[in-house]
């Protein structure tokens, strides 16, 4: 048996503005995963969705197809120029649907990683990313490629559409907690609803996006020289040009003020917005008091992770 495997992501600051070329910083979260484990033998390739219950089997002639799993099977196997190997690969993931953590994305990669595994056959992180990234587009609409790229590598990025990949150096690690309001992300319904804005105001909503392009390159320095205190502030700006731009919620709003009110030093939503999930920077002293307080404003879950421990 084989296993491979794929981290979810988080956006911490950035989300929106870099679909209009403003740099974003995302990191990958290893806490939820994405696996595909591997069982040689039967006949040509099946994907069994554990989650689902279903059993997919994959033609690899039919690359257009609309469920997201064969899709990124045949692509792959295309790519590689292989035929389908004869195994079955079961995919399972932690990683909540739909909630801005990048699930999609993580079980491609994972499922694209067995598949190059089943044939014995090497796939580099460049061109798996730009297979996620196809099935991304495909379901997506028109993805910016940072969730596919924070979830290929595995590592910290500060992502600018379009220009070469670079990883985000973080010299002191710190705490997040990851609140999740229940209700779906509507990514695709946020990201239509900014473009409407930006184009009744081009200059307007083009001035917003500028203005968090300035606050990504302002924490990306907070990063890099371990200036952890000025983040929460970052944040919280960014929280609040995001609500500008429409794509916050209600519940979104009582888990980040109760975060704060907790002592978090800044919260913001993170990924599409109307739902999903929110961050807040945090001390590990304060930790159980801020999770509570998430929990009595409604969060499902939430998750804590460190940000930047190698
Ligand atoms: O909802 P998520 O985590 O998939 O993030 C979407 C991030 C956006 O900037 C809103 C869109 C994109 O493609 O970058």
């Amino acid at each position: 048996m084989h296993l491979t495997s794929a981290p979810a992501k988080i956006i911490l600051f950035g989300e929106h503005a870099v679909v209009y070329g403003q740099p974003a910083l995302a990191v990958p979260v290893p806490a939820l995963t994405a696996q595909a484990e591997i069982v040689r033998g039967g006949s040509g390739l099946r994907i069994i969705a554990q989650d689902t219950g279903q059993t997919l089997p994959v033609n690899v002639d039919q690359a257009h197809v609309d469920n997201a799993l064969t899709l990124m099977a045949a692509l792959t196997l295309k790519h590689l120029q292989r035929p389908a190997p004869d195994a079955a690969i079961t995919v399972h993931s932690t990683i909540p649907l739909a909630s801005g953590l990048g699930s999609g994305a993580a079980v491609s990669a994972a499922l694209g990683r067995a598949i190059a595994l089943a044939l014995d056959t090497p796939l580099s992180d460049a061109d798996l990313n730009m297979l996620v990234y196809e099935v991304e587009r495909m379901h997506h609409g028109t993805p910016s490629g940072i969730d596919n790229t924070v979830i290929v590598y595995e590592k910290p990025v500060f992502f600018m559409r379009g220009q070469p990949l670079e990883m985000l150096t973080i010299k002191t690690p710190f705490h997040i907690l990851i609140g999740d309001t229940g209700k779906k992300g509507l990514t695709r319904e946020s990201v239509g609803d900014v473009r409407k804005h930006y184009e009744q105001d081009p200059a307007g909503v083009g001035t917003q996006f500028e203005t968090i392009g300035e606050i990504a390159w302002a924490a990306r320095h907070a990063l890099e020289s371990g200036q952890i205190d000025s983040l929460g502030e970052l944040m919280n700006r960014n929280h609040q040009l995001l609500r500008d731009l429409t794509v916050s919620s209600p519940e979104l709003e009582a888990l980040c003020d109760a975060a704060r009110q907790a002592g978090a030093s800044g919260a913001k939503l993170s990924g599409g917005g109307r739902g999903g999930n929110m961050i807040a920077l945090i001390n590990p002293a304060q930790e159980a008091a801020v999770t509570q307080a998430l929990y009595a404003a409604g969060a499902v879950r939430v998750v804590s992770t460190l940000i930047g421990a190698s």
